[in-house]
Formats: structure tokens, C-alpha cells, sequence
């Protein structure tokens, strides 16, 4: 039996839900020229993600990949053509995966069809760049050496810190802290996560207003971030929850180095309907291809200060082995 305040809610949820939708699917046609050159990047990157990560394979197969080559060739040629910078840190490195692909099969002796080979050759020319990209070999000992216990103390003494002074977060600080948020893990490296510092105070009073969860600490902090993801980085409808995923982990590294620089911090959820989202979209002039994932309150912390026990499940009601 459907009841009317089931009606209620899927009108009221799909009044927000269908302008979303169509955002999202505006985001994969983007129209206006800045979307289109980074919509233009993240096919790049997609594309040669894939032939690095067939590079770093046990065993590559010679002449592996050859389709997406073809069409890294083609959208390296058209980036160029529309004018776009050249000095990308993702295009120049395309063109130098391609230089390694080509180098790889030379050294296999293995002919890769003549046509790859010239369209590879003529973007060296049009660029200039000759060099290589080069995957990188590690070493097992190295790789994974590294004091367990302190490391696996900093992991389980992590705590949500509500409490903060009002000293100011230096500039070079918050920029370490983003360089070690960066090494997360990404979808095809596309990297779409963006964050916005805010310490004016009436910016950030405003943005607090709208937002549920920060009773009694938020005003303290002296910085609050909003984490943000660029949905113009989904190349299919099937990838439009990649930028929260994208932007969870990117912010779990983010917690960790904040508080490697002494600094406390509290996510706050964006559990907002359309109205609330639209209001900080508002606020902070974003566009509607930039998800907004989550905010944080950030600051240094008092001497003493309360952390909330917040007891975990037992590793058995996490984990299901299927043998
Ligand atoms: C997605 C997300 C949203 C959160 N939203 C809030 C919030 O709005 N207000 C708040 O005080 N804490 C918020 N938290 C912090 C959680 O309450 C906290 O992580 C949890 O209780 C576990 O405690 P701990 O972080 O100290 O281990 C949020 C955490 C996450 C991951």
C-alpha cells in the first residue's frame, strides 16, 4: 500500500534529485570553453592512465594497448590544435608515456602499426618533447619499510577534534598539508577534488549558518574548508559518485596531514537538499559542475582538550571473508 506521505517524499526528493541529474549529464557535454579544455584534460589523463598502467604490468604484451594509443595520439592532437597550454603538466606527460610506448616496443622489437608510430612522431615534433616518462621501479624492502607501531599509532589515535585556538594557519602550512591530501589515490589519476580555505570571518559565519553539525565549536575554528568535486572528470553517467569517492579518500589523507602539522579538525557532512547546496554554490561562486563533498572546521588546538570516545564494531562485523 503506497501511503501519501511516500508520495510526498519521492516528489519532494525528485524535485531536488532531477536538476542534478541533469547537471550531471550536462557535465559530460560540457558547452562552455573552460569546462571543454578540462573536460579535454581528463580524457587525457583517462587515456594515458592506461598505457602507463599497461607499462607497469608484470608482463606487457608487446604492442599492447594500440586502440588507446590511437586515441591518446588524437586527443593530444586536438588539445594542441584548440591552443590549449601546452606546459599541462598531464598533456606533456602524455606525449611522454606515448615516447615510452614507442621506446618499449623498439626494445622488444616489435613493429607497432606504422600510422601509431607517425602520429607519435609528429606530436614529438609539434612539442618539442623528446623525453620519456619513465615507470618507476621499486624496490620491496624500501618500499614497504617504515616504523609499523608509531605509524599504526597515528592511524588508531586519529580523533574528530572539536575545540580550537583562533591562531592563524599559515599559508605554506596549508599548502604542505594539501601536497601530502594529493598523494590519495585518484580515479585514473584524474585528481578532480578541489578545496576552498575560508577565513574570512563573516564568509565562514555564513556558511556555518547553513549547515547542521556545528553547534558549539564550528565558530572556534579559524579556518573552514569546503571540499568540492569537478564533475566535469566523469566520462559516463555510470561514474557520477566517483567525485565523492574521490574526494573521501583525498580528505582522509588531509585529516592525517593537518594533524602531522598539530592542526585538529572535524569533517562536517554536506547532507544538504537543494536549497542548502544552492546557497553555499552561491556564497563561494562555484559552479554547478563542482560537487560539494564535505566541509571541515580546522585550527590549532588548546593544551588539553576532549576527544569523544566513539567506540568501534568489532573487526568481525566489518569483515566477511568468501573463500
Ligand atoms: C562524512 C562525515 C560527516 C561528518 N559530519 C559531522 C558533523 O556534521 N558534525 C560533527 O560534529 N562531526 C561530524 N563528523 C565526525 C564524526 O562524528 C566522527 O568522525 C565520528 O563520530 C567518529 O569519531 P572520531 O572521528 O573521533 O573517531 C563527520 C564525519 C564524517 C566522516
Amino acid at each position: 500500500m503506497i501511503s501519501i506521505s511516500l508520495v510526498r517524499r519521492v516528489l519532494r526528493y525528485g524535485k531536488d534529485l532531477w536538476p542534478q541529474f541533469i547537471s550531471q549529464i550536462r557535465c559530460l557535454h560540457p558547452s562552455s570553453e573552460p569546462d571543454k579544455y578540462k573536460h579535454s584534460v581528463y580524457r587525457i589523463i583517462v587515456s594515458y592512465h592506461v598505457i602507463e598502467k599497461g607499462l607497469t604490468m608484470p608482463s606487457p604484451k608487446a604492442g599492447f594497448g594500440q586502440k588507446v594509443v590511437k586515441s591518446l595520439c588524437i586527443l593530444c592532437k586536438d588539445y594542441y590544435e584548440a591552443g590549449y597550454q601546452q606546459s599541462n603538466v598531464h598533456f606533456t606527460h602524455a606525449v611522454r608515456v606515448l615516447n615510452e610506448y614507442l621506446e618499449f616496443n623498439k626494445r622488444i622489437h616489435f613493429s607497432i602499426e606504422p600510422e601509431l608510430e607517425h602520429a607519435i612522431l609528429e606530436l614529438q615534433t609539434v612539442t618539442g618533447i623528446m623525453v620519456s616518462s619513465s615507470q618507476e621501479q621499486q624496490e620491496v624492502g624500501e618500499f614497504f619499510q617504515f616504523d609499523k607501531d608509531a605509524i599504526e599509532h597515528f592511524f588508531t589515535s586519529r580523533r574528530t577534534i572539536r575545540n580550537y585556538l583562533d591562531t592563524p594557519i599559515e599559508k605554506h602550512v596549508l599548502d604542505s598539508c594539501i601536497r601530502i591530501a594529493q598523494s590519495a589515490p585518484s580515479s585514473c589519476n584524474r585528481q578532480p577534488v578541489r578545496v576552498y580555505a575560508i577565513t574570512n570571518p563573516e564568509l565562514k559565519s555564513q556558511v556555518l549558518s547553513i549547515h547542521n553539525g556545528n553547534r558549539g565549536f564550528g565558530h572556534l575554528a579559524p579556518m573552514l574548508l569546503v571540499v568540492t568535486s569537478d564533475q566535469n572528470s566523469m566520462m559516463g553517467f555510470n561514474e557520477r559518485n566517483d567525485g565523492y569517492i574521490n574526494a573521501g579518500l583525498f580528505s582522509m589523507n588531509l585529516v592525517h596531514a593537518l594533524r602531522l602539522h598539530g592542526i585538529g579538525n572535524c569533517i562536517l557532512n554536506w547532507s544538504v537538499m537543494k536549497d542548502k547546496d544552492e546557497a553555499l554554490r552561491r556564497l563561494l561562486h562555484l559552479s554547478d559542475a563542482e560537487a560539494i563533498c564535505l566541509l571541515l572546521t580546522i585550527g590549532y588546538v588548546p593544551d588539553t582538550f576532549y576527544t569523544a570516545v566513539s567506540p568501534r564494531n568489532a573487526v568481525d562485523d566489518v569483515l566477511t571473508v568468501i573463500s
